[in-house]
């Protein structure tokens, strides 16, 4: 039974975020959302559209496979204009994990297919693909490359909690941190990457600074030494080198990226009823973009204020703003109302979560005025995310609407909205976490089980989550047994 989520009506969620100090607003003017909307040299028709979401169901050389094509077939065919292709690795010590797409010569023609079946659902569905931008993520994991860490800096807090598969065991002060010529060849592998996209017709790239993946942690490296390192400056300097370079070398390509507003710190569950709490840290705090370093509950936007303005004018047409970590607080990336398996029951109501994403977006809008910002953080909204994207979009405070885990189950949302102005109640996602216990499961002979969700996209994989779950219970076993 749903804890927190207890809304009739759009009035009830105002009025539960006027009761937890952290007002949101709604309106009914949908119309607003289908505004089109200028991002670089392209044109996007409505202001809707669908969150990098990783399917983990790419092959073990990274091509997209069965699964990965019906997604974004699905997605195309759904109505939303701005569909930001998932994390893509550029190159295979950077994905997160097995099945991650990856861009090389060898893959490029595939994606290109993926990306193509995206648009033709879109011109089957609607007559056109006119106003339809699609773009592709390029990521670096960094830390969390699932070959071996990668680390852009010590952290106190997330090293001890970051393990090396060679031995085991968490990371040290003995571990390598990446040098200063290791991050100057991820530059080119990120132009390489970013010609490869611009080559098979890719509207957009964005240059991924989120989540703490590499060019996240690089933001916040203020302890490293070094060119890329302690200013602000140099923690830019990797960012500004790309997008500089793809400028020049790819000229049709609009540049966007994804970048963390607020980072805070990891949390993890305690006590008997596994509730999160932050982690022991030490203040101030020196690792943590965009978050008060006396205090990780507050955000200091001050550095992605300056951010976001420098890469506009290096630039970057369009800018993405998430939170958080997935891995060290997920409850900060996607407000949930049951939290994944490897997670911890919610530090905080998830409504507090979804205003901070929507608080953080609006000022850096505000600070980029000229190009678009893309909001995050609705799905757990349900059936009034679309009363608070109008809202948001109509008061200006973000210019497109990016839904995450709501485009899993209901991947038609922006079809569905239009047509019958409301969502199909019996599909809207309920935050239950299945697809991220399924990301977060590796027991597969590829080593990741795919993912999606299992409830209202029953038929592919509610028999895949039966699988991992029961895979999942005969580890909890007690060893006796
Ligand atoms: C299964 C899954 C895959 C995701 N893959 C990506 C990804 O490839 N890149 C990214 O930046 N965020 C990724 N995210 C985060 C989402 O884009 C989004 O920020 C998050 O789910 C919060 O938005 P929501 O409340 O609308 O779901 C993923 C989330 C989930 C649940
Ligand atoms: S499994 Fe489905 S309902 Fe659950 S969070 Fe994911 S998309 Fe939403």
């Amino acid at each position: 039974m749903a804890k927190y989520y207890k809304y009739k009506t759009p009035a009830d969620v105002v009025a539960d975020s006027e009761r937890l100090g952290c007002p949101i607003q709604v309106s009914d003017n949908f119309d607003v959302l289908y505004q089109p909307i200028q991002i670089g040299h392209l044109e996007a028709k409505s202001r809707l559209g669908i969150q990098p979401m990783e399917g983990c169901d790419g092959t073990a050389d990274g091509f997209p496979d069965e699964l990965t094509y019906r997604r974004y077939q699905r997605f195309g065919a759904g109505g939303a204009s701005l569909i930001w292709g998932e994390a893509t690795a550029i190159g295979p010590e950077a994905r997160m994990n097995p099945r991650q797409l990856m861009i090389n010569d060898k893959t490029a023609s595939a994606l290109e297919t993926m990306l193509g079946g995206c648009r033709d659902a879109h011109k089957e569905a609607f007559g056109s693909d006119d106003g339809l931008v699609i773009g592709l993520q390029l990521t670096h994991s960094g830390r969390f490359s699932f070959e071996k860490p990668l680390v852009a800096t010590r952290d106190q807090v997330l090293d001890p909690r970051t393990i090396d598969k060679s031995t085991g065991r968490p990371i040290d002060d003995s571990y390598p941190v990446l040098t200063d010529d290791d991050l100057k060849r991820i530059e080119d592998q990120y132009v390489t990457a970013a010609k490869l996209a611009e080559s098979i017709g890719v509207g957009f790239v964005d240059i991924k600074q989120c989540h703490r993946y590499l060019l996240s942690e690089l933001l916040a490296a203020k302890n490293r030494p070094g060119e890329y390192g302690g200013s602000l400056e140099n923690r830019t300097r990797l960012v500004r080198n790309v997008v500089k370079r793809i400028r020049e070398e790819c000229p049709s390509l609009v540049i966007g990226t994804r970048m963390n507003g607020y980072d805070g710190i990891p949390y993890q569950g305690v006590g008997d009823d596994f509730v999160g709490a932050p982690c022991p840290h030490e203040l101030p705090l020196q690792t943590a973009f965009g978050t008060d370093p006396n205090d990780h509950l507050k955000e200091d936007l001050t550095e992605p204020l300056e951010v976001a303005k420098l890469l506009k004018e290096w630039g970057v047409s369009m800018i993405n703003i998430s939170n958080g970590n997935p891995y060290a607080n997920p409850h900060i990336v996607r407000p949930a109302e049951f939290p994944p398996t490897d997670g911890y029951h919610a530090p905080e109501h998830p409504l507090i979560g979804v205003a901070r994403h929507f608080r953080i977006a609006s000022q850096i809008q505000a600070a980029v005025p000229d190009i678009p910002v893309v909001g995050s953080g609705y799905s757990w909204l349900q059936d009034f995310a679309m009363h608070a994207a109008a809202a948001n979009v109509e008061q200006g405070k973000i210019s497109i609407v990016g839904m995450g885990r709501a485009t899993l189950s209901q991947p038609e949302f922006a079809k569905q909205l239009k047509e019958e102005g409301k969502l199909k109640r019996k599909t809207v996602c309920r935050t239950f976490s299945y697809c991220t216990n399924l990301m977060r499961t590796k027991d597969h002979p590829l080593g990741q089980y795919p993912t999606g969700c299992p409830p209202f996209d029953k038929e592919v994989y509610d028999p895949l989550w039966k699988e991992a779950k029961a895979k999942l219970e005969e580890k909890q076993k007690p060893a006796s047994e």
